[in-house]
């Protein structure tokens, strides 16, 4: 079956590990080309061995200087992009609101909900301008 993936070019967040590893490997296996970012360089390291089709960059999503060097890299390596697979995120504390400490708090919006708009601000116009060319 043909699902129109072949040659997309691919960024995932979060992708040396866990569900965005998945999907990584999953776009792999029909033809696209694949970036990820993680910030765990353990992670990466390894997924440089195990997947050395998947080209990587070491990236924090709610550092917005990170995620513009991950779009410089991604860019310069896949000459473009067509999807952006925003899957980073973290579970962050769950317990009584008066017993969660608000760094934790803060850390988790600063991932789950920045980080999203970090790499989706960026994202719109190259996804947007690669359409207009494939149509
Ligand atoms: N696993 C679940 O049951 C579940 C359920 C609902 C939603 N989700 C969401 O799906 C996504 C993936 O879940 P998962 O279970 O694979 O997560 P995970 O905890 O296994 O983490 C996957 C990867 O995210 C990376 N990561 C963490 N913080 C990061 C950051 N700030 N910048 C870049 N990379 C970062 C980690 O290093 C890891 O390699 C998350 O957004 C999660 O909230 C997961």
């Amino acid at each position: 079956m043909n699902l129109g993936i072949r040659n997309l070019r691919v960024l995932v967040t979060a992708g040396a590990g866990g569900i965005g590893l998945e999907i990584a490997r999953a776009f792999v296996a029909e033809g696209a080309r694949v970036h990820v970012c993680d910030v765990d360089a353990k992670a990466l390291r390894a997924l440089a061995k195990s997947d050395p089709k998947i080209t990587q960059s070491k990236c924090d999503v709610s550092d917005r200087k990170q995620v513009a060097r991950l779009f410089k890299d991604a860019l310069a390596t896949l000459k473009g992009l067509d999807v952006l697979v925003n899957n980073a995120g973290i579970a962050g504390p769950t317990g009584k609101v008066d017993a969660i400490a608000p760094e934790e708090w803060d850390r988790c919006l600063a991932i789950d909900i920045t980080g999203q708009f970090n790499c989706t601000r960026l994202a719109v116009r190259i996804c947007a301008r690669a359409r207009t060319l494939r149509s």
